[in-house]
C-alpha cells in the first residue's frame, strides 16, 4: 500500500437487526479492513449511565458523566474495541437493561455529537467498515461506498429472536417484533440524525437474501471501485 492511500470507509446503515452486524463483520473479513460498530459506544454509554445509576432522562446528568468518563479504544485482530475508565464492557453492551435504554441515550445530542467525532477518528485504524445508523448520512456522507441494508419486520424479529434464544435461551418472536418496532420508531423519529437512507446510499432488502449474497454483493462492488 502506497503512502497515499487515502483511507476507504465501507458505511453500512439500517434497522435492528437487518443483518448490518454479520454482514459488516464479515465485509471487513473479506475485505481485511478494520471493523467498526458505532451501536456499541452508544450502547457503552447506556451501560455506563446504568451502572453509575444516572438519570436517564436527563441529559444533563449523562452529558457530565460522558466529559467525566475516559473513553479509550484499541484494535485487536481487525475489530475496534473500546474500555470505559479502564473497564471492557464485554457482553454487557448486550444486555437487556442497556437494550431498553439505548436508544433514549442514542436520542441526546450531545452524546450524538461527542460519539460522532470519535467514530470519525477510526480512521486512524486504515480502512474501515462501519456499522450504524448515521453512518452514511452524518459520520461519512463523502464515503463513496454507502449501504442501506434492510429486512422486512417479520424477518427481522424472526433472526433477532433466534439471537437471543442462543445467548439467554428465551426469545419469543412477537416480544421481539414488539421491542424492535419501538426502538425503530424511537431511532427513525429522533429530531438528532435519525434512522435515513443517506444520498447516494444503495439500498440492499435482504429478505431473501443469504448473508453470503450480501456479503459478496458489496464486497465485489468496492474491490471494483478500489481496482483492488
Ligand atoms: O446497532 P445497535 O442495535 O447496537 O444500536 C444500538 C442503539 O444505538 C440503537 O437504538 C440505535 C443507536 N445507534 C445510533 O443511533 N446511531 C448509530 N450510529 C448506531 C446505533
Amino acid at each position: 500500500m502506497s503512502n497515499n492511500h487515502s483511507v476507504s470507509v465501507v458505511a453500512i446503515d439500517g434497522p435492528s437487526a437487518s443483518g448490518k452486524s454479520t454482514v459488516s463483520k464479515r465485509v471487513a473479513q473479506e475485505l481485511k479492513f478494520t471493523y467498526v460498530d458505532s451501536g456499541s459506544l452508544y450502547r457503552g454509554m447506556t451501560w455506563k449511565a446504568l451502572r453509575e445509576s444516572v438519570n436517564i432522562g436527563q441529559p444533563e446528568q449523562v452529558l457530565d458523566l460522558m466529559n467525566r468518563m475516559k473513553l479509550e479504544f484499541y484494535a485487536e485482530n481487525r475489530v475496534v474495541l473500546f474500555t470505559i475508565d479502564g473497564e471492557d464492557p464485554g457482553l454487557q453492551l448486550r444486555s437487556e437493561p442497556v437494550r431498553e435504554n439505548v436508544a433514549d441515550i442514542a436520542a441526546i445530542p450531545g452524546v450524538r455529537a461527542f460519539l460522532v467525532a470519535r467514530l470519525q477518528e477510526m480512521v486512524r485504524f486504515g480502512d474501515i467498515v462501519m456499522e450504524g445508523r448515521d453512518i452514511g448520512t452524518v459520520v461519512f456522507p463523502e464515503s463513496p461506498f454507502k449501504y442501506y441494508l434492510d429486512a422486512d419486520p417479520e424477518e427481522r424479529a424472526r433472526r433477532r429472536s433466534l439471537e437471543l434464544k442462543n445467548m439467554e435461551g428465551v426469545g419469543d418472536v412477537s416480544k421481539v417484533l414488539d421491542s424492535l418496532t419501538r426502538r425503530d420508531k424511537k431511532d427513525s423519529t429522533r429530531k438528532t440524525a435519525p434512522l435515513q437512507i443517506a444520498l447516494g446510499a444503495k439500498v440492499i432488502n435482504s429478505t431473501s437474501m443469504t448473508i453470503e449474497e450480501v456479503v459478496a454483493q458489496i464486497v465485489a462492488e468496492v474491490r471494483a471501485a478500489l481496482g483492488t
